[in-house]
């Protein structure tokens, strides 16, 4: 049985939304999808405002060009995580700063951060592995008591939520990935998400290549004119038609993602308890959405050899991060803070099952019997 890793998640209306866009005969940033996808968040979120993006990479840049990291700014984040998260400090000339992780979940541990910050710190990025959240009220503490500015990076996380709460809600500024590895899709494309109000004007700004067209278009001003910082942060209409269509039925994608999460950590726990593996851990405080279904291994050569034990039985399981501190932009840009033991240690010990939407329950028992049938054989 051929198990691919991911397979995109498909929704009813995206064709039909498509088309809608397509005869509107408005393809640009400020259509009536990018509208219902902007409105959708508010909504969900109760946020200030929600920029539709290209990417997530594209709304962390745009965030910090809004939070104005420059040369000389620092911004604490864990290593262990995906290449923009950094890069985007880099982009601007900030040196990233990077923390160990809390080996429980994977995520920056509050501790660390708090260790890290010095004179020099502007920026927090908590990432939220798996779609788990971090601490966020112990985070949102420690940010304040420093004036520090707190940009989630969220890209995994859409439907997650922490003490009740979604998760984009938490932190000044918030971004969300729709790539399509992840559960909500649009092929490419991110949500900025922004929570504090003090951000919204000049947002209207840099999103539109630090134009002022937005007043322009209000009827605000005749003529716009380049104003500030800024890029292209808008998401093409074509896009966001396809994302509203995934947005309207992200809880249902969600559950049938959850149901086979459930599968997996109920399989895993024989393996758990003969000492073979460590389940992924979620803390009572998150709801997860079932993101990932990942196992760590007790050994760098165990997980090897199960990943290639798998790759035989054509199940395409698979690691994930190489950690950005021992990366060779990381070690250009970046410095690491305190010791970074256990991201070392995990990072090489993980693996990530099949996960998907469409996923099978039948698909779910190949892989479980598979690993097993690994430990058996020793
Ligand atoms: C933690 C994290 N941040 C940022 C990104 C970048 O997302 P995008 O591909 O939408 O730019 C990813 C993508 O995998 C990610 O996992």
């Amino acid at each position: 049985m051929k198990i691919p890793f991911n397979v995109p998640p498909q929704s009813r209306h995206e064709e039909q939304y498509i088309h809608e866009a397509i005869a509107l005969k408005k393809l640009s940033g400020e259509g009536a999808f990018n509208k219902k996808c902007s409105a959708w968040f508010k909504e969900y979120l109760g946020c200030a405002m929600a920029v539709i993006t290209p990417s997530c990479t594209s709304a962390l840049e745009m965030a910090m060009v809004l939070a104005d990291i420059g040369p000389g700014d620092e911004v604490i984040l864990p290593s262990f995580t995906f290449t923009s998260t950094a890069n985007v400090v880099a982009l601007y000339g900030a040196i990233p700063v990077f923390v160990d992780i809390d080996p429980r979940t994977m995520n920056i541990c509050i501790e660390n951060v708090a260790a890290a910050i010095t004179p020099k710190t502007k920026v927090i990025v908590p990432v939220y592995y798996a779609g788990v959240a971090c601490e966020m009220d112990k985070l949102m503490a420690l940010a304040e008591e420093h004036h520090l500015i707190v940009i989630a990076d969220a890209a995994q996380a859409i439907f997650a939520s922490y003490k009740g709460k979604p998760v984009g809600a938490f932190g000044h500024m918030a971004a969300y990935s729709f790539h399509e590895t992840k559960n909500i899709i649009c092929g490419e494309g991110g949500a900025l998400i922004i929570n504090d109000p003090r951000f919204v004007d000049r947002a209207e700004i840099v999103r539109d290549k630090g134009t002022n067209r937005q007043q322009f278009l209000n009827g605000q001003v005749d003529k716009y004119t380049w104003q500030d910082k800024g890029s292209s942060y808008l998401q093409s209409e074509l896009a966001a038609a396809f994302l509203f269509s995934q947005l309207e039925e992200g809880l249902e994608i969600t559950a049938r993602r959850m149901a086979r999460w459930n599968q997996y950590n109920q399989g895993f726990a024989q393996l758990e308890n003969a000492g073979k593996v460590t389940r992924m851990h979620v803390p009572a405080d998150c709801q997860m959405n079932a993101h990932i279904y990942y196992i760590l291994l007790n050994s760098a050569e165990e997980r090897a050899n199960l990943w290639s034990f798998l790759k035989t039985k054509e199940i395409q399981s698979t690691t994930h991060y190489v950690p950005l501190h021992s990366a060779p932009a990381g070690l250009r840009f970046g410095r690491v803070s305190g010791s970074m033991a256990v991201t070392d240690d995990l990072a090489n010990r993980l693996l990530r099952m099949p996960m998907f939407a469409d996923l099978t329950s039948d698909q779910v028992d190949f892989v479980l019997k598979e690993v097993q049938s690994f430990f058996d054989r020793k």
